[in-house]
């Protein structure tokens, strides 16, 4: 269901807002009694946790290292959990930590049902979900279905010949012209993510596969409804072990069209074929990206972990999506057609790589997610282990800690599951490896100098200024930035302005104030294009009003103008940037460069 653009509306127009509202805590929800009944509260706590959850990515080699060998592990992060718990995080997401060659760091996956043992064992496992438990910390597993590692005993049998039961697990085919005597060329132009063709000849059965990532990374073929089968297995194996989850890795390239046609080449405006940082031409993705197939495969596993949810404690298990997806109308096709439904929160990377602090735009997506998502709770986020940190796509190099209060704002003030990556909450910046030499990802060999890898956003966590920052007692598998003896957490924590105690002020209004659980997001002074200003809108509760200066220079809003002058709204201030005065009214905002005012109103 669209609506015409409710997310727009002056202060005055409450009637409209209380309509939104009550659409926004109708949205979904739904329970299967396991364990003894809690009382009310707590049973509809657990099952709606997630709908304004707040999730923290953990990339587990560079969290915290427990036994000096430079790699962070399992017992790391369980050594952490006070600080996690300290921050008000609702969940864990651990990029993957099951058995892996590493080529790509985990997410090349050789057996799903154990832990690799460079992060520890499945007993360090359960110990890290029983005490995240203890804590209210839901533990979220990465889930990576497009492919395997091809070291996988799948992918082994798969390759050992063409009459092997698991062949048809791949996608395997002939090559273009192949003779007897030659493997010809790949069936088709189709291209890998990670640079140059998706196909790999394999010389002992004289076919190609296809690998949308990494050679060493297969892709499965799903039209084998024996692959769904193993998956359906393996999720539950990790629900009844406790996971809070799953997240689901690159699912929009699940399937590829049948007829194996060419894609279309990308051109520019002059009609020139764009070419990518691997020096290949840029393909459109019409055969290997967001294919229908994908969507009855969701609504399966969807069903078979509806079965674990619990009235207590983890609750609602939850299904994350790694949606990279071009507009917001396929953003909604994630979360399921009505009765069946898919992802909880795929993710709105719509908002995520703006990647530009642009108001009308940033206003117009966040309008989307409100208005389009036919009132499912959306999940934002600004960062992640892919993507250069936050500094690099947003800062200006001089207001850095204040644009980084701006984007957390957004975040945790907005309606909807809020998603950030370690260290975002002291700010750690992009640190590029130097040289190709010192490249770990192999993406960042391939396209070096324009690729330069994902390292600069993987560096270990800066948790003190001592040596490795606290990370390891070892030599660190990625450098420790300099940086960290200013950036850590140990500075931090006993820094009231600090971005740590910004995020928890804001995790904290996020959780206690009644508008942020579940008010609608209405847009306010929308013509501005120097502040971005909206309200939070729940019925029977205060409106509250949040106000971020895009611009480097002071500037003055007034929400309480509908067009007809100011009204006299007072306003109790529940946040602002440091060194901010309070304002007297709504007609009155004052904001420094990049500055934040959250009010509460009277
Ligand atoms: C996802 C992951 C990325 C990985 C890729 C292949 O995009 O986030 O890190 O390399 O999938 O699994």
């Amino acid at each position: 269901m669209h609506t015409a653009n409710p997310g727009v509306l002056k202060l005055e127009n409450c009637a409209l807002a209380l309509i939104l509202g009550t659409v926004a805590l109708a949205a979904g929800g739904q329970t299967a009694a396991v364990k003894p009944a809690p009382s009310i509260t707590t049973q509809s706590a657990e099952r709606d946790w997630w709908k304004n959850a707040v999730i923290y990515e953990i990339y587990p080699r560079s969290f915290q290292d427990s036994n000096g060998d430079g790699i962070g592990d399992l017992n790391g992060i369980t050594g952490r959990l006070d600080y996690l718990k300290e921050l008000g995080v609702d969940a864990i997401w651990l990029t993957p930590v099951y058995p892996s060659p590493q080529v790509d760091f985990g997410y090349d996956i050789s057996d799903y049902r154990s832990i690799d043992p460079q992060y520890g064992t499945l007993a360090d496992f359960d110990r890290l979900v029983a005490e995240a438990g203890k804590r209210h910390i839901r533990v979220l597993m990465d889930m990576v279905m497009n492919h395997t590692s091809d070291q996988h005993e799948w992918f082994l049998q798969s390759r050992s010949s063409k009459d092997n039961p698991y062949r048809d697990w791949y996608v395997w085919r002939g090559g273009k012209g192949q003779t007897a005597a030659d493997k010809g060329q790949p069936p088709n132009n189709w291209q890998s993510l990670f640079g140059h063709s998706a196909w790999q000849w394999d010389e002992k059965t004289r076919q190609y596969y296809y690998h949308k990532f990494y050679i060493q990374q297969p892709d499965l073929n799903w039209y084998n409804p024996k692959v769904q089968q193993a998956f359906e297995d393996i999720v539950s194996f990790w629900l009844k072990r406790g996971v809070g989850g799953f997240r689901f890795d690159a699912i929009t390239t699940l399937f590829e069209d049948p007829s194996l046609a060419d894609e279309g080449v990308v051109k520019d405006k002059d009609g020139n074929a764009i070419v990518n940082a691997y020096g290949d031409p840029q393909l459109d993705g019409s055969k290997t990206d967001n294919l229908p197939g994908l969507h009855p495969v969701l609504q399966e596993i969807r069903a078979t972990t509806d079965k674990f949810n619990t009235n207590a404690f983890p609750g609602t298990r939850v299904l994350i999506g790694e949606t990279y997806l071009p507009n917001v109308e396929e953003l909604a096709k994630m979360y399921g057609p009505p009765g069946k439904p898919e992802f909880h929160l795929p993710m709105d990377t719509q908002v995520a790589f703006i990647d530009k602090l642009d108001v009308a735009t940033f206003r117009s997506k966040l309008i989307d997610a409100e208005t389009h998502l036919s009132a499912h709770v959306p999940l934002l986020l600004f960062d992640n282990h892919d993507n250069p940190r936050l500094d690099m796509r947003y800062g200006n190099g001089v207001h850095d800690k204040d644009i980084q209060r701006v984007l957390a704002t957004i975040l945790f003030a907005s309606r909807g599951a809020a998603l950030f990556y370690y260290g975002d909450e002291i700010g750690m910046k992009t640190t590029p490896p130097e040289r190709k030499q010192d490249v770990k990802d192999p993406i960042g060999v391939t396209g070096w100098p324009k690729e330069k890898g994902r390292d600069g956003e993987r560096t270990p966590m800066q948790w003190d200024a001592g040596a490795n920052a606290g990370f390891t007692n070892g030599s660190p598998w990625l450098p420790v930035p300099p940086r960290a003896a200013a950036i850590n957490v140990a500075a931090q924590k006993s820094d009231p302005v600090s971005l740590f105690a910004w995020y928890q002020s804001l995790i904290r209004l996020k959780k206690t104030v009644p508008a942020f659980e579940s008010g609608a997001n209405i847009m306010l002074d929308t013509e501005n294009n120097k502040v971005f200003s909206w309200m939070r809108q729940a019925p029977g509760a205060p409106q509250v009003v949040v106000s971020v200066n895009f611009t480097a220079e002071p500037q003055t809003v007034n929400l309480a103008s509908g067009g007809a002058g100011i009204r006299p709204y007072h306003v109790k201030t529940l946040l602002k940037s440091p060194g901010a005065a309070d304002p007297e009214s709504l007609g009155a905002i004052e904001l420094g460069p990049f500055g934040v005012y959250i009010g509460e109103v009277q």
